[in-house]
């Protein structure tokens, strides 16, 4: 594949401005820099750097984030900044067009922060969000007062929210603090977990109540802060698929 057209599918901008990129002498392979922009290179596996910085290619992206608390999981956000804009533009503008870059699977309200996974592969976010596919999530919650074991028992036999007579219970429950819980879903309704916690009675604290840690067995990494983001690995992939022992 030309590395021009590597570029432009790796989100570098129009096949113009990734070939000035190249003649400009901004991209390398290794130590070397490529000044032709037809110039041909096995795109899998190859790494390659475009102003020093340097990208995999990558035939689809998967990745995962760090939601900060005060962003919305929207491309077109309302009151507050978008986490799209954690990420470099070339993710934000792989494949081009309307719909380009990746995109949040699921999302997280503003105040949520934690584990959110993002990719540019429509059938992996339809079969990760899919409520038929049941991929537990772990949240941590801090409660506005103190959790007692008849709330813990109401999880897990089931609530019924407001726009659903069909109740929903968490997968496990686990008291972590005398206001905190550990809470497994395996849906994602909207406000969820918010909504559950009011069903029995107390509330989701307003400021950091409620951080998602773990996705299947994929564990948000202690070393990710917040507001960064990472590849997911091969072994993160299957880590995702995996249901974690605790469910
Ligand atoms: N449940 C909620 O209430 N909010 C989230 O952001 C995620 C799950």
């Amino acid at each position: 594949m030309q590395i021009q057209d590597i570029l432009f599918s790796q989100g570098f901008g129009t096949r113009r401005i990734c070939a000035g990129l190249i003649q400009q002498g901004f991209v390398a392979v290794g130590h070397e820099i490529i000044a032709e922009p037809a110039m041909e290179f096995i795109a899998e596996g190859l790494r390659f750097s475009v102003q020093g910085v340097e990208w995999p290619y990558v035939e689809k992206a998967y990745l995962m984030l760090h939601k900060p608390a005060g962003h919305e999981c929207s491309q077109k956000p309302g009151m507050y900044p978008s986490i799209y804009t954690l990420l470099p533009a070339p993710i934000r503008q792989r494949g081009g067009g309307a719909a380009a870059g990746v995109q949040a699977v699921g999302r997280l309200d503003q105040d949520t922060t934690g584990l959110l996974l993002l990719s540019d592969d429509g059938k992996f976010i339809h079969r990760m969000s899919s409520p038929r596919h049941h991929v537990p999530k772990v949240y941590e919650v801090t409660a506005k007062h103190p959790v007692d074991d008849a709330q813990i028992q109401k999880l897990l036999k089931g609530v019924v929210l407001d726009d659903d007579p069909k109740p929903v219970r968490a997968a496990a429950c686990r008291q972590t603090g005398a206001s905190q819980l550990s809470l497994t879903l395996t849906e994602g309704k909207y406000h969820q977990v918010k909504r559950m916690l009011a069903a029995v009675g107390n509330r989701v604290e307003e400021v950091g109540g409620l951080h998602r840690s773990q996705i299947g067995a994929l564990v948000l990494p202690g070393d990710l802060l917040p507001g960064q983001w990472r590849w997911l690995s091969t072994d993160d992939l299957q880590a995702i698929a995996a249901t974690p022992a605790a469910v």
